[in-house]
């Protein structure tokens, strides 16, 4: 059982996240342009071993629409202000994909002294190019434009395996709500966010707690050569390639995916109760 919150942060703006139950914790940071709902099969099934909480960033969900612009050091700030609301114990799991990464390599390089693990899902090391930001800022165009819809319209067909795109209408119409429920704002805020975003290249060889990297095989947004980099890089991680799955390994195949999450919290002494 998950309860929608909402709480205020000191910014003046109401924050909304789902939460499970008291246990050692597992932050789920979502990705672009995504919410919590993105991590319906891990707050499902992963309340047995771990305290869930996903939060929805700003201007994403349930969160309050905030403009922007945005950086990944606000964003990671906001989950630490939560978690420090929450008063959750200490060491804690991270887990973010893609931009949700971004944010999770900022997270760890402010809040190192809380994390006992890191889980990199969809995601990459290095920043933007500079053809990268111009598509940033196009994107962001776009969306000042013609709406969250032109967007979602933009990247939903690569978000999943190109398989699971054809044939999985159902997750196809989940997914396209939960884009087109991000703001405008959010949107905008978000582009910015991660177009600025420092190179997180130079962490990884410090990260000093285990990391599991899970990437789907499919994923057409990061290719799975930037996971098996960050695999080599980083003194204490363990890759998990996740076949049919694209840039949502979670939501594509969240048995495999819960179950490469379950192992690692067993290899960090995090069992069911
Ligand atoms: C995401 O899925 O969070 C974004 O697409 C990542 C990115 O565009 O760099």
């Amino acid at each position: 059982m998950t309860d929608n919150n909402h709480y205020h942060d000191d910014e003046d703006f109401i924050m909304a996240f789902q939460d499970s139950c008291d246990k050692p914790t597992l932050l789920l940071i979502h990705g672009f342009p995504l919410n919590s709902n993105l991590w319906v099969p891990q707050l499902d099934d992963l309340a047995n071993f771990v305290r869930v909480i996903a939060p929805d960033l700003r201007g994403h969900g349930q969160s309050d629409a905030i403009a922007g612009p945005y950086t990944v050091e606000m964003l990671a700030d906001d989950c630490g202000d939560l978690l420090g609301h929450l008063n959750v114990a200490t060491p804690f799991v991270v887990c973010g994909l893609s931009m949700g990464g971004y944010v999770a390599f900022e997270f760890f390089r402010r809040y190192s002294e809380h994390v006992a693990g890191l889980i990199l899902t969809a995601t990459r090391a290095g920043a933007d190019t500079a053809e990268g930001k111009a598509n940033r800022d196009k994107m962001a165009e776009m969306a000042k434009r013609r709406g969250v819809t032109a967007v979602t319209e933009t990247m939903l067909p690569k978000m999943l395996a190109p398989k699971n795109y054809e044939n999985d209408e159902e997750l196809v119409e989940f997914l396209r709500g939960v884009m087109d429920s991000t703001s405008v704002e959010g949107v905008m805020g978000a582009l910015a966010a991660m177009r600025d975003r420092p190179d997180s290249t130079a962490t990884l060889a410090d990260i000093d707690v285990p990391v599991l990297i899970i990437h789907g095989a499919d994923d057409q947004i990061i290719p799975v050569a930037e996971a098996e980099a960050m695999a080599q890089a980083i003194p204490d991680a363990r890759l998990v390639v996740i076949p049919n799955a694209g840039h949502l390994p979670n939501l594509e195949q969240p048995d495999a995916f819960n179950d490469a999450v379950i192992d690692f919290l067993d290899y960090l002494g995090i069992d069911e109760e």
